[in-house]
């Protein structure tokens, strides 16, 4: 029998982090063959993860420019992906999240009807404009896919309301899976400066800041409130990893170089950053990944935004809401600095996000949809 030819498509940072052991999990099946189509709409953030895991594309859209805009990731994306299925040929693709590769791989799919399956499915804030775009990129692949691989129960219920209930699964987040192949204690940081941070005799602070509804008074603010906390908690070294996004940087080097306690450095390896994560006494981020992975380490989380589409760790008690107001951030991490009870109530390890078993499961899933295997068990937190 032909294997069937299953092409994963994705093109930011945190896809390729949570595709990655799914493109490996499908190359071990004997039924499958795994291709891999990356669109490129992050480079150097992109080729850092292909090599931290050891990922060959098969496929490479290379369509990044910078201060790209919306527009022209999707419709380059596009273009690109009607060359890239005629020669591949896939009996199926898969997509990831809520990315515009993400839209633009689930349309182009459909455009040459290839059944789409959608990893990471079901995740809602119902704002349209928050996250934006990602609420509605995520929104018009569901109508777009035939399989749903959703993280959690919640994601699942979300889909119900909307009447997608047929060819959904309850997966875990594959994030997790990538953690456990990254996380080691006797692990020997590349950038210097992260082997000799004082761990223990100091507070480390680890900082990520990049959505586009923050850009703007938001993002003014956060780093404002970082550039305080810094300035105010002696004890503490705020690391600030900085997306190579134009937007970002300039705004984050406008407002935190110089101030002796905060290190602005370069994107880490993904590898570097679930290790620091798994040192570092606190997190602040406005990213989605971030906020799946510290809660495995059992690292609180102060949460740069109004709202999250993950509530499951909110209500585990490990993750809190900041918002992007000055004076919230400061008095919520002052908080989490000063006083150890209300550290100790969120510093706790939770796993509401998976066991390490999401790719399995949708790997068993997509041969039980072609009619090759047995139904796999949904994931239970
Ligand atoms: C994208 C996703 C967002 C995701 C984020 C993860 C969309 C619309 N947004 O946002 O959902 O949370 O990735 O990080 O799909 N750049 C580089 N090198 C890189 C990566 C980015 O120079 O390796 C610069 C380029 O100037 C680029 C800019 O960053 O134009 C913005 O990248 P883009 O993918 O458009 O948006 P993100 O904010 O990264
Ligand atoms: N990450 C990384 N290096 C960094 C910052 C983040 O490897 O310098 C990882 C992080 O651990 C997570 C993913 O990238 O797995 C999250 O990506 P990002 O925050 O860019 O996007 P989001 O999750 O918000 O879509």
């Amino acid at each position: 029998m032909e294997k069937l030819r299953i092409m994963s498509v994705f093109g930011t940072r945190p896809e390729a982090i949570k595709m990655a052991p799914l493109v490996k999990e499908l190359a071990g099946r004997e039924n499958l063959e795994s291709i891999c189509c990356v669109t490129a709409q992050h480079r150097e953030m992109l080729d850092s993860v292909l090599e931290v895991f050891s990922l060959k594309p098969d496929w490479d859209l290379d369509i990044m420019t910078p201060r790209q805009t919306l527009s022209t990731i999707t419709s380059k994306c596009l273009l690109g992906m009607d060359e890239a299925i005629d020669t591949l040929k896939p009996d199926m693709i898969l997509v990831h999240g809520d990315t515009s590769t993400t839209f633009a791989g689930a349309l182009s799919a459909f455009y040459h009807k290839v059944p789409v399956g959608h990893v990471e499915a079901g995740l809602r804030t119902y704002d349209k404009y928050s996250p934006y775009p990602e609420e509605m990129n995520r929104k018009l692949v569901t109508a777009i896919a035939d399989l749903y691989f959703c993280p959690t129960e919640n994601n699942r219920a979300n889909l119900a309301r909307e009447g997608v209930t047929e060819g959904v699964f309850v997966t875990g987040n594959t994030v997790i899976d990538a953690l456990k192949t990254t996380v080691r204690e006797d692990y020997r940081f590349s950038t210097e400066l992260l082997n000799h941070l004082p761990y223990g005799e100091k507070k480390v602070l680890l900082v990520t800041c990049h959505r586009r509804e923050n850009y703007g008074q938001p993002m003014e603010d956060i780093m404002s409130a970082l550039a305080a906390i810094a300035r105010e908690h002696g004890d503490v070294e705020l690391v600030y990893p900085v997306h190579l996004s134009p937007v970002v940087q300039e705004c984050a080097h406008r407002h935190l170089d110089n101030i002796p306690n905060i290190h602005l450095i370069a994107p880490l390896a993904a590898d570097e950053m679930h290790n620091l994560m798994a040192r570092c006494y606190l997190v602040l981020t406005d990213s989605g990944g971030l906020q799946e992975e510290a809660p495995a380490l059992g690292k609180p989380v102060l949460v740069l935004r109004r709202e999250t589409e993950r509530p499951e760790a909110v209500t585990a008690g490990t993750v809190k809401l900041a918002g992007v107001a000055y004076d919230d951030i400061v008095s919520m991490a002052r908080q989490l600095i000063t006083d150890p009870a209300a550290y100790a109530a969120m510093a706790h390890a939770v796993n509401p996000y998976g066991d390490g078993f999401a790719c399995r499961r949708i790997a068993d899933a997509i041969l039980w949809h072609f009619g090759l295997g047995e139904r796999p068990e949904d994931f239970r937190a």
